[in-house]
This record gives C-alpha cells, sequence and structure tokens, in this order.
C-alpha cells in the first residue's frame, strides 16, 4: 500500500473530455494554440526536469537559491503547519521550505502529471517518514476542493508556473487562490523577472534540444490520446520574446503544408508551410505588476525576495 494518500479530483474521463475540447478549440482558431498543461505526461515532466538543470534555464537554480536563503524567514513569518503546493512536479526545491518550517504536518502536492506526484511523495517520505502527504491530481485553473487540513496554512506556486497563465487566467486564478485563504494564512509565489531578450531566448531554445522535445512532446500526447497522426519531426521549435506583453512565447512551427487527422475529434487540421501554433506563453514580472495583480485579487503583498542577481523573485502574500 501506498504510504501517502493519493487523491484524484478530476476523474479520467473528465481529463480525456478537456483534452479534447482544447484541442478542439485551439486547432479550429486562427492563430492555432494548445494549452501549455498538456506537455506534462510521464515524458513531459521528466523533460521538464532535464531542462531545470540545463545551463541556460537559470529560473529553476535563481528559485533554488532564494528559497535556501529565505527559508527560515518565510517559516518564521508563515509558521505554516500545512503547506499546500500548486504545480508540485518534483517537489525538489520545496525540500528547502518543508525542511525549514518546524510545525509543518501535512503536505498537499497538487499536479496534473500523476508520474510527477508519485514520485515526489515517494522521495519525500524516504527521508521524511513521519510527514502526513496527500497528494491531489488536480487542475489549479478549475477550483480547487482542497482536503481540511491544520492551519496555518501557506500555499505555495513556485517555478514561475503563473507566468504560464494568460493574464485573464492569471486574474481569476489568484482570485481563487484568495478563496482558499483564512486569516493567518499566506501565499509563496515565484515569478521570473524581465531581463536582458538573449537570455531569455537562450533559456527557452537551450543548445541540447531539450525544450524543443518538451515542446513537441505535446503532439505526442495528442497523437496517443486522441489517435492522431501528428510527425513531430514535420515541426520546428520556436522561441520569441513578446516585447508588448513581456512574455516568451514558444511556438511550433510547420516545416511544410500539411494535413494532419485527429480521429478521436472527427477533425482534420490543415497547416501552411512555416504557420506557427503557439503552445506556451512565459510572462516575465516587475515588482510593481506583480503587486497589482495580487492587489486587484484582494491580496497583499507583504515580502519580496530575489536572488543576488536579480533574475526571479519569491513572493509572500496575504489576503487583502
Ligand atoms: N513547481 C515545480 C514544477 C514546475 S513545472 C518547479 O518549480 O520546478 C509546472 C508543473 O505544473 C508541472 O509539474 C505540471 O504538471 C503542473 N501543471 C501545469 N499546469 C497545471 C494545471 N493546470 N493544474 C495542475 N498542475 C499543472
Ligand atoms: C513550468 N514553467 C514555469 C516553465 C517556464 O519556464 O515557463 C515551463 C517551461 N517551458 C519551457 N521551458 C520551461
Amino acid at each position: 500500500m501506498s504510504p501517502f494518500l493519493l487523491t484524484r479530483t478530476l476523474p479520467e474521463d473528465a481529463t480525456d473530455a478537456a483534452l479534447r475540447a482544447d484541442v478542439l478549440q485551439g486547432l479550429t482558431r486562427t492563430p492555432k494554440t494548445l494549452p501549455p498543461k498538456w506537455f506534462y505526461d510521464a515524458r513531459g515532466s521528466a523533460l521538464f526536469d532535464e531542462i531545470t538543470t540545463l545551463p541556460e534555464y537559470y529560473p529553476t537554480r535563481a528559485e533554488r537559491e532564494i528559497l535556501q536563503t529565505r527559508a527560515a524567514e518565510i517559516a518564521a513569518v508563515t509558521d505554516a503547519r500545512t503547506l499546500i503546493e500548486l504545480g508540485s512536479g518534483s517537489s525538489e526545491k520545496t525540500r528547502h521550505l518543508i525542511d525549514a518550517l518546524p510545525s509543518l504536518h501535512t503536505y498537499v502536492p497538487v499536479d496534473v502529471s500523476e508520474s510527477a506526484l508519485t514520485g515526489a511523495a515517494n522521495t519525500l517520505l524516504a527521508s521524511r517518514p513521519a510527514l502526513d502527504v496527500h497528494a491531489l491530481i488536480a487542475d489549479f485553473t478549475r477550483g480547487l476542493a482542497l482536503p481540511g487540513t491544520p492551519g496555518p496554512r501557506l500555499v505555495a506556486f513556485l517555478g514561475g508556473t503563473i507566468g504560464n497563465l494568460l493574464p485573464a487566467e492569471r486574474a481569476a486564478f489568484l482570485t481563487s487562490v484568495r478563496a482558499l485563504l483564512s486569516p493567518g494564512d499566506a501565499l509563496l509565489l515565484g515569478t521570473d523577472l524581465v531581463k536582458d531578450e538573449s537570455v531569455l531566448v537562450s533559456a527557452y531554445d537551450d543548445g541540447a534540444g531539450v525544450t524543443a522535445a518538451f515542446n513537441k512532446n505535446v503532439l505526442t500526447v495528442i497523437n496517443r490520446e486522441l489517435g492522431a497522426d501528428f510527425d513531430p519531426d514535420a515541426f520546428s521549435h520556436v522561441a520569441v520574446w513578446d516585447r508588448e506583453h513581456e512574455w516568451i512565447e514558444m511556438r511550433l512551427r510547420s516545416r511544410a503544408t500539411q494535413t494532419v487527422k485527429i480521429p478521436a475529434l472527427d477533425l482534420a487540421v490543415d497547416f501552411e508551410r512555416h504557420e506557427e501554433m503557439r503552445t506556451e506563453v512565459s510572462a516575465k514580472f516587475r515588482e510593481d505588476g506583480v503587486r497589482a495583480e495580487l492587489s486587484a485579487a484582494d491580496l497583499k503583498l507583504t515580502h519580496w525576495w530575489t536572488d543576488e542577481r536579480g533574475r526571479f523573485a519569491l513572493s509572500l502574500s496575504v489576503a487583502g
């Protein structure tokens, strides 16, 4: 028997229905888009973990530096008994927080990736067998039904994953997080910061091609789940800096004119040569913008910490 509780708040057929709806909607509009949450099957989660070790991909190292430096301060300010982590992935950096929180009783990692959750929970429990781990397979954009756990509660959303939501999605998401917080609870938010374009583009277009493989993995997911016949080699990986929106956009560019069949949707999708489909935005932030977005969701920023080189920020906020 598993030493931790694993709860699926979305039945598997609901996940399937959500993928169908997203693919149908995204591939029948102009320009075509796909939401980034579908990157993360077991292979996509492993590819993301590989990205975090690449020389070009600084956000993980920068955020780890802040967590290492500030974990004791975060622990003193929040005194959390429950840590809820959204989009927890491998939970690797979170260890700094978990180990610093003296009163921590329950850890609730929330992710769409079952493989990431089970891997993280098993690794964590090998060294912290007394921790109550309640892993949740759930989509954090779809309203969170969290287990009743002891307060104070700290909700962590690390890695800069908030930047993968579009502005309107971020506003709705922050409002739903605010609704989870009681007096004494807090939100710890990781945001990647605006910086030199060349640094940003390299981080999303690495020399070893791991980000390209991660990007194309969404096609493999659609092939497997919906019986589609995408040829990943018929698309190239593109990463561009959108100066107006201050986000990196990942795209897949069709190398040729082609038609892709998606039998589960009874759909044939035409791509023109060099047509680009957006697969992810990764917004980069400034302190004022983060403060304003939090404030619009009735959250008050109380602390702002960056790494030594000012590349990434962690902020702490409480109910307004
Ligand atoms: N927090 C980790 C992992 C970041 S990768 C870190 O900082 O390294 C983004 C994680 O969010 C992945 O594990 C992915 O499966 C998860 N994720 C993406 N969209 C999600 C959604 N809508 N709901 C729940 N989890 C999501
Ligand atoms: C998970 N998220 C914060 C990553 C990012 O940097 O936007 C996903 C990623 N996409 C390409 N590389 C990493």
